[in-house]
């Protein structure tokens, strides 16, 4: 019986990781979805996948504008019909310059962070959420982070000399984290999987050539949840260590 092509759209695919799970995901034999808010990024990174015989199509896609999310549901919907994975990957990193300390920060860095880091990732998952139910084997990976989790931004508390992360993108991460798990349980009846990625400190531009992991090695936690067979987990959070891919503590 042939099997038809399994197709993963990725948010904020142009660069930095995003760019690097699409390539994963692509070596797979996945299409691939590339999502970018800017054409000539967008453009540039997809035909860089095609040149690595990597089966991969632009989509230009603003996760923040809902005139952009739902353009590219109708595109999605007349090319294809379906969706397997869905990687939210698009995010707003914190800067050196916010002024994000949890006793002086301002509610618009707080808005900004929440509408991109959150509103727009449950706005992107709703809308495609038709197509997705179109998969025989849905999987929604949410790109969260080591700070956006409570636990271990807890046990900063009780180390000397770590400073509180910026709030703005913290709270934005573990709110999307509390969606990942809200969302797996409406889901699990209909087998699909909702699961929080964290890359860990990796090498893009936001995380700087010295952060520890490459983009392989970040990348790597998230290819694995957009794979998960009918077994895997779903409404959990998973990092890597040594190469493995382990869960990590909300
Ligand atoms: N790098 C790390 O150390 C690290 C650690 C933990 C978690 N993460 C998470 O991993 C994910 C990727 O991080 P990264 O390091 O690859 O970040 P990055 O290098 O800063 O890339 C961010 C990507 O998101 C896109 N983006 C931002 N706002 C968007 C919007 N409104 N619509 C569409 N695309 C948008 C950017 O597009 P433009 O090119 O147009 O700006 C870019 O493609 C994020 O969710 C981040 O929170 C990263």
């Amino acid at each position: 019986m042939e099997t038809r092509k399994k197709i993963a759209l990725i948010t904020g695919a142009n660069r930095g990781l995003g760019f690097e799970i699409a390539r994963q995901l692509g070596k797979k034999q996945i299409k691939v979805l590339i999502g970018a808010r800017n054409v000539t990024a967008g453009e540039a990174a997809t035909n860089r996948l095609i040149a690595e015989g990597i089966d991969a199509i632009f989509f230009l896609l603003d996760i923040t504008q809902a005139d952009s999310i739902s353009n590219t549901v109708k595109l999605v919907t007349e090319k294809f019909g379906y969706l397997d994975i869905l990687v939210n990957n698009a995010a707003c990193l914190p800067k050196a310059t916010d002024a994000g300390s949890p006793s002086q920060v301002g509610k618009q860095l707080l808005l900004d962070f929440l509408e991109t880091n959150l509103l727009a990732q449950i706005s992107v998952t709703q809308s495609f959420l038709p197509l997705i139910r179109q998969s025989t084997a849905g999987r929604i990976v949410n790109m969260s982070s080591t700070i956006g989790s409570v636990t271990i931004s807890g046990e900063h508390l009780h180390q000397n000399g770590t400073k509180p992360p910026r709030i703005p993108y913290a709270v934005s991460k573990a709110a999307f984290n509390m969606f990942t798990v809200l969302l797996a349980k409406e889901l699990r009846s209909e087998g699909i999987k909702v699961n929080s990625a964290d890359p860990g400190l990796t090498q893009t531009d936001a995380g700087g050539p010295n952060a520890p992991y490459t983009v392989e090695q970040g990348a790597r936690p998230a290819v694995w949840l957009s794979c998960l067979d009918d077994n895997g987990p779903t409404g959990c959070f998973f990092t890597h260590v040594d190469n493995h891919v382990v869960n990590n503590p909300w």
